[in-house]
């Protein structure tokens, strides 16, 4: 039986892949509110609480709060019923493994950090257990994630939280970069909404290629549609004055750093 700790967007995203792939697990959901607890609890056929003591059969709890919502979750959740078979995966950002454990008085706690794809059935998971996690608890949890994600389990918090600001931000970087393609194509006249049709089909066949091409190195991609004295080269060229590859280091190390704050400032 699962708990379910918050049920906001991730969190509903990744238990309704869940609920799907594991058509027999039951879910109990709970939400201070109650409202979005029901609304997930109705839509996957599992059962809405009221009191978070109701999560004691539970052998799996996921924590689907806001990072800034988890002390008062500690306080609301600390005694309720005895936690020491309680298997705990948390889908908040930046708030440690070390954290988790010491504020709810637990070792079995796993993080995992989803993106938002993971709502369209094609996210990143990235996942990190605590050492007291058992085998059958990472196999569990990959699995779970599998139903909406690919997973990558990593073998520190630093690497985690380093890699989240790819994986998990990512997404924006996307969109944005997108973005200025649209705006590029609109500048010349083209309707908005035709721009951004013809930039989402860049992208999805884009990642297919890649996808498809997957043995090829990203160089090798950019080459196979750079032909010498063409027209793409004189772009990519651009790119390379520009130093697009500085830009992304200091944007993921500006959002690491970031990220390194927001944990001190939760502990
Ligand atoms: N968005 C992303 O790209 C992304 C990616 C990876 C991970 N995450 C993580 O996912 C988590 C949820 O994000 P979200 O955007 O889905 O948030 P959200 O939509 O705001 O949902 C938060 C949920 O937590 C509940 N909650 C609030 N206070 C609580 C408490 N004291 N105890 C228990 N539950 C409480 C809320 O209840 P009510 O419904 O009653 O308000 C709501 O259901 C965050 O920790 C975030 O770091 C997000």
């Amino acid at each position: 039986m699962i708990g379910v700790i918050g049920c906001g967007n991730m969190a509903s995203a990744i238990v309704h892949g869940i609920s799907r792939a594991f058509r027999d697990e039951v879910f109990l959901t709970y939400t201070p509110s109650f409202t979005r607890a029901e609304k997930l609890a109705q839509e996957i056929s599992g059962r809405a609480v009221k009191d978070l003591k109701d999560l004691r059969d539970c052998d799996t709890i996921i924590i689907g709060c806001k990072p800034q919502q988890f002390d008062s979750l500690v306080s609301e959740l600390k005694g309720k019923f005895d936690f020491s078979h309680t298997y705990f995966i948390s889908i908040m950002a930046a708030v440690s493994l070390k954290s988790i454990q010491s504020k709810l008085g637990v070792t079995k706690v796993t993080r995992v950090m989803p993106n938002t794809p993971s709502m369209q059935g094609e996210g990143v998971s990235l996942i990190l257990h605590a050492e007291e996690v058992s085998q059958v608890e990472r196999k569990k949890c990959s699995d779970y994630f599998s139903a909406c994600s690919k997973v990558f389990p990593l073998s520190n918090e630093k690497l985690f939280d380093q890699v989240t600001t790819v994986s998990g931000s990512g997404p924006a970087y996307v969109f944005y970069f997108a973005k200025t393609m649209a705006d590029q194509l609109e500048s010349w006249g083209v309707e908005s909404q035709e721009a951004k049709d013809i930039v989402i089909q860049l992208f999805k066949g884009s990642a297919k290629l890649m996808e498809e091409n997957n043995k090829d190195s990203l160089g090798n991609l950019i080459d196979k549609v750079t032909s010498k004295a063409g027209v793409t080269v004189e772009a990519i060229k651009v790119y390379q004055e520009k130093k697009l590859d500085e830009i992304t280091k200091s944007a993921t190390e500006a959002a690491f750093k970031r990220s390194l704050e927001i944990t001190k400032d939760l502990e």
